[in-house]
């Protein structure tokens, strides 16, 4: 497996492929790999010839307050972890200087419409980090294909609109969420979970897939869905919530009518005590 920190010398060897007429998929990540990363891995190494990892914990995307100094950080773990399942793989590890031209970055990437709702509406700032750490991933690795977890269902939409707006020739492909048996979203964020808190994080995944059946079973009120999630975590969990919530996926605003044929995300946040979950699902509305 070969490890790349500079822009110059990734872009080279993607190039270098390319010239070679083989597909390449990136796999963008903070690192702290589990087995939801690796899904979106192998999910890279099916679709394309050549499979480049991102480890970059953008310092940008994370807000006032919130856990960048205490982000897991495992770099040698990580790099085994990909060594094994993917031996073949390109990884590059910039450092922030890299990526942010010695922090004289001036340019940023925003779309506030899209990002008001669901988790930007608690995290301000966050998607204008997310959006513009992944445009300079892009232009660094200029991959065919960008591989991206559903779990985080209000970035994923928000890239999708970024490629189309901004004319980025790449194509976005989704990985449906890795769950543990109890149906709890893997998320690096759930070792902070206190033991307690870890038995009451299943209710937001049961909240959202209680959500789906509503909606199959003929509930066209998003109000009346959401009320009931909320009300469900209130009971089931001691964390504060942040949202409960049903949008559509055009442009992630709340529904108050679902109607036949909209394509819907039943979505949760949950502050726990050192820790925020969030939880979603894609509803065909029949
Ligand atoms: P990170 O949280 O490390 O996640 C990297 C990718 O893994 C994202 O596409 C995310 O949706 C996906 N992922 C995380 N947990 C998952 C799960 N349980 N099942 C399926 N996919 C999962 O998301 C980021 O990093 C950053 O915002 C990034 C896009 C790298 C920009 O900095």
């Amino acid at each position: 497996m070969k490890i790349f920190h500079t822009i110059a010398d990734i872009r080279a060897q993607i190039r270098l492929a390319q010239c070679a007429s083989k597909s390449v998929a990136l796999v963008p990540t903070m690192g702290s790999l589990h087995a939801g990363h690796l899904q979106l891995v192998s999910r890279a190494k099916e679709i394309a010839d050549v499979c480049v990892v991102t480890i970059f914990i953008n310092p940008t995307q994370f807000g006032e307050g919130e856990d960048f100094d205490s982000y897991p950080r495992d770099l040698g773990k990580d790099l085994n972890v990909l060594e094994e399942l993917c031996p073949d793989a390109l990884v590059f590890v910039p450092s922030i200087e890299e990526m942010y031209a010695g922090g004289a970055t001036r340019t940023w990437v925003n779309n506030d419409e899209m990002a008001k709702y669901l988790c930007g509406a608690s995290r301000p700032g966050h998607f204008q980090g997310v959006l513009t750490v992944v445009s300079k991933l892009f232009n660094a690795c200029p991959a065919d294909i960008a591989v991206f977890g559903l779990k985080d269902v209000q970035q994923f939409f928000l890239i999708k609109k970024m490629v189309v707006d901004l004319n980025i020739n790449i194509s976005i492909e989704g990985v449906p969420t890795v769950r543990e048996e109890d149906g709890l979203a893997l998320s690096s964020r759930n070792r902070k979970l206190s033991p307690e808190e870890r038995d009451q994080a299943p209710f937001l995944s049961r909240a959202i897939f209680a959500a789906r059946t509503e909606i199959e079973e003929g509930v066209r009120d998003g109000g009346q869905i959401e009320a009931r999630m909320a009300q469900e975590l209130a009971a089931a969990t001691h964390g504060k919530i942040d949202y409960a919530q049903v949008v559509l996926t055009t442009d992630l605003a709340p529904v108050d009518t679902i109607r036949s044929g909209d394509i819907i995300i039943a979505a949760v946040a949950v502050f726990f005590s050192n820790a925020r979950l969030i939880d979603n699902v894609i509803i065909v509305v029949p």
